[in-house]
């Protein structure tokens, strides 16, 4: 019935020669027929080559660069249903450098985005299952109505949302980076496979992350060795298909060249990376990692990079990894990684340089929240776990015992393909 409902016709907008009634009647959100099949290609070949990380960069894609803050302004007069402020009507004037067809797709495509991908950032931050733009309306027989979009948050027919690939992918970077400045800290549980990794997804948790000593021992690898490269990647891609947020542990980055490393990371599809300055023969300089960082955060600006600072674990002073701490941050790096602190003082001296994120190695996720610790990650704690339970459970089989197991429909339930970004 919704399908249905969703294949009539778009209501009618007036003529317009400027502000927000020249945007809505040139872009393809409000026409029909000839009109929006037209703009529907024209709108599909502005982004069918944009790989964005952040709106930011999309609106430069879409060669309207630094113009969010108009965009803003112009999104809540956008709905024909909705009053135009002359703030709106400015806002549009200042980008329409031209009244073409062009020019409106290319402002049309950002203010689509605008709302749409807060809203799915907002949704995916706090686990609310509902869609994040509740309702779209049509042309019926007796007038317009509204369709509610439940079981369809992307839309469905001729008008089916053309951005959903790119909206997704930066909502949840958007939706990452906010779990790193909430006031409880993110509990960060660290996945090997996709089927670890799923059924942490459906067991609720809200990110997902992955350890490399799980993912190398799981390939006969050793962990810290630079030698699982395919095998990360390989993971990385699978795990971007999830409905959240997923962040991959590089190492340090798997690649010689940091252009390279950046390379990489942008065509990962993923919320967030690890990048390590430890090397199998000891710490790189800070200039180095520093120009590492800074190079990734360049070509992938809306992927949250967690700096490890490998200096603790290693018996160096407090000083140094401050030091290391303050460069990486002015480098670009979202947030910081020191294994192996557990000293309150040192904690709360490094939580207020950036997002801090340690191990649950010590004190409980309130103590460690007062401290100022903003995500807690269980690193290859899951993965051993699993391994002991794995040989225990072998072992209560030869010894005549029971022990407890997901069922076999479970574990398909949860890779089917209801459980992916792209499902409904
Ligand atoms: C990069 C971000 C996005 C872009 C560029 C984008 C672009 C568009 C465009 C151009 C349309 C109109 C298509 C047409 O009329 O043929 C559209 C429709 C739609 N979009 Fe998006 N969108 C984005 C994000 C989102 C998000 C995050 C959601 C919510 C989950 C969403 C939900 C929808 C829906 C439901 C429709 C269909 C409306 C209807 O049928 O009346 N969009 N989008």
């Amino acid at each position: 019935m919704t399908e249905e409902l969703l294949n009539l016709p778009v209501p009618h907008v007036p003529a317009g020669d400027h502000g927000v009634a020249w945007l809505r009647a040139n872009v393809v959100r409000f026409s029909n027929g000839a009109e929006h099949a037209r703009r529907r290609a024209l709108t599909t070949k502005l982004i069918e080559n944009v790989h964005a990380t952040t709106l930011d960069e999309f609106a430069t894609a879409l060669d309207l660069p630094g113009s969010l803050g108009d965009i803003a302004e112009i999104a809540p007069s956008y709905q024909p249903h909705e009053p135009v402020t002359a703030a709106a009507d400015a806002a549009v004037e200042r980008l329409a450098r031209s009244h073409d067809e062009e020019t409106a797709a290319r402002i049309g495509l950002l203010v689509q985005a605008w709302a749409a991908t807060h809203a799915l950032a907002e949704h995916l931050r706090t686990g609310d299952p509902t869609p994040p733009v509740p309702i779209t309306r049509r042309a019926a027989e007796g007038g317009v109505i509204e369709v509610g979009l439940d079981a369809h948050p992307f839309g469905h027919g001729p008008h089916a949302c053309p951005g959903r690939e790119l909206a997704t992918r930066i909502a949840k970077n958007m939706a990452f980076r906010a779990m790193h400045h909430q006031d409880e800290p993110l509990i960060l549980p660290n996945a090997w496979d996709y089927a670890s990794a799923a059924a942490l997804h459906a067991a609720g948790f809200r990110a997902i992350g992955t350890t490399s000593l799980g993912v190398c021992a799981a390939h006969g690898i050793v962990d810290g060795s630079g030698l699982a490269d395919r095998e990360a990647v390989a993971l990385a891609r699978k795990l971007s298909d999830l409905p959240c947020p997923v962040t991959v542990d590089l190492e340090s980055g798997f690649r010689t060249a940091p252009a390279e490393v950046a390379e990489l990371v942008a065509g990962l599809g993923v919320a967030g990376i690890n990048l390590e300055d430890g090397r199998p023969h000891g710490l790189v300089t800070p200039d180095e990692q520093a120009n590492l960082i800074s190079t990734v955060k360049e070509r992938a600006p809306g992927v949250f990079l967690n700096a490890r600072i490998d200096t603790h674990w290693r018996g160096l002073a407090l000083a140094e990894t401050v030091d290391r701490a303050k460069r990486y941050v002015d480098a670009g790096a979202d947030g910081i990684f020191v294994p192996g602190v557990t000293e309150p003082r040192d904690i709360e001296a490094l939580a207020g340089l950036a997002p801090l994120n340690l191990l649950a190695q010590h004190g409980t996720p309130s103590e460690l929240a007062g401290l100022g610790v903003k995500r807690i990650s269980t690193g290859s704690l899951l993965f051993r776990a699993a391994l002991q339970h794995t040989v225990a459970t072998a072992q209560a089989v030869r010894d005549g015992g029971t022990a407890a197991a997901f069922s076999y429909a479970e574990v398909q339930d949860l890779i089917s393909r209801g459980t992916r970004s792209d499902a409904g």
